[in-house]
């Protein structure tokens, strides 16, 4: 196979070598995946998207109990995991700006920070309906000043490099990335993460790259392209069509954070080798205890279920674990289930 030449980007003083990024998931891309993505080889990770308006109404609550704080931990940035940005939807340019002062400073409610982000991004892509009804997440995408002051207001406040990651617009009949891609740039945007998808399409269809190509054409600041990223060869088709800069895998990377290798590997021409099915159900175990520390023990092995039952797609004579692990209610539950289809399994 060819090799990849992904070029990488600059965010501030840090280097994303070749730009290879975990996309925000919230529900996902918790501390846990985050930390496995990491050592699969993921340059940068992104935070799940965190509203700008929960987190300013969380210092209302300041000086009581701190679990009462939900929006906050989701903002937490540890020393060891950098390069990762934190992600805020809003579409207010007033909260947005203060919620990004306040992560910027971590002087807040709740926070767990032991470090700044590398990056606080904007949501300009969500298309849940509670959220565009609020004229947040792609909403912004309908309102592309409302969306560029949002940029301003947020850089204005805060030294970090903000970011923007959007979609091709609302619908086919109104595309506007390639526009709204320079507005957000003249605003002081250091980076933007385009979806090939239009909000009416939410996750389905294909996403459509020649629009990304125009995204990365009509800016100077970093593009990375995003959207039905599964293997090696769909990084570089990604990259052949639209010259992007970086590449940013979500669904992806759910159950096989191992991409990041592949794609890495593809850089340097070399063949990866996948780790075998026990090697690869180990990480999941590890990921649901490391959950536990983070969530406790009763969220973790709820949130498991769906994250070992990603790991084992596609893994023949596996259905009824598959099944079985939908009823896991503790971390010894998970642990011998993941035993079970180890022993089940032969590949
Ligand atoms: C479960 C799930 C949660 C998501 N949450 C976010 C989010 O919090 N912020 C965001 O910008 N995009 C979010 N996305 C969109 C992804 O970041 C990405 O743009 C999209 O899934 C397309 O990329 P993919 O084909 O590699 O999955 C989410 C997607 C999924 C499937």
């Amino acid at each position: 196979m060819k090799k990849l030449d992904l070029k990488g980007f600059s965010l501030g003083e840090t280097k994303i070598e070749h730009g290879l990024v975990l996309a925000p998931m919230a529900g996902a891309t918790d501390y846990a995946f985050r930390e496995v993505c990491r050592a699969c080889g993921a340059e940068l990770t992104v935070s799940e998207m965190i509203s700008a308006k929960a987190l300013c109404y969380e210092q209302k609550c300041k000086k009581k109990n701190t679990e009462l704080s939900r929006t906050a931990p989701l903002a937490a940035v540890r020393e060891e995991e950098l390069p990762m940005s934190v992600q805020l939807f809003g579409g207010e340019p007033s909260f947005m700006a203060e919620a990004a002062g306040l992560i910027e400073s971590g002087d807040y409610f709740g926070n767990k920070s032991t470090a700044k982000p590398t990056a606080i991004d904007i949501n300009m892509g969500c298309p849940v309906h509670k959220v565009v009804n609020n004229g947040e997440g792609s909403a912004l995408m309908k309102d592309p000043s409302l969306a560029a002051r949002i940029v301003r207001a947020v850089c204005d406040r805060v030294n970090l490099p903000v970011t923007v990651k959007m979609r091709l617009g609302w619908d086919r009949e109104s595309i506007n990335a390639p526009e709204l891609a320079k507005m957000v740039e003249q605003s002081g945007a250091a980076m933007i993460c385009v979806h090939g998808r239009t909000r009416a399409q939410m996750y389905e269809g294909k996403a459509d790259y020649s629009i990304i190509a125009e995204v990365k054409k009509a800016v100077k600041i970093p593009v990375v392209g995003n959207g039905d990223i599964y293997t090696a060869e769909d990084a570089l088709r990604m990259y052949e069509i639209t010259d992007c800069d970086g590449i940013a895998i979500g669904r992806g990377a759910l159950g096989n954070p191992w991409i990041f290798g592949e794609i890495r590997a593809l850089t340097s021409g070399e063949i990866y080798a996948y780790p075998s099915l026990r090697e690869k159900l180990n990480t999941a175990l590890g990921q649901a205890y490391r959950m536990a520390e983070e969530k406790g023990e009763y969220i973790a092995s709820r949130e498991a279920r769906k994250h070992v039952s990603w790991y084992i797609k596609g893994v023949s004579g596996a259905a009824a674990a598959r099944h079985r692990i939908n009823s896991a209610e503790t971390l010894e539950d998970v642990k011998s289930i993941v035993e079970e289809i180890v022993a089940e399994c032969k590949n």
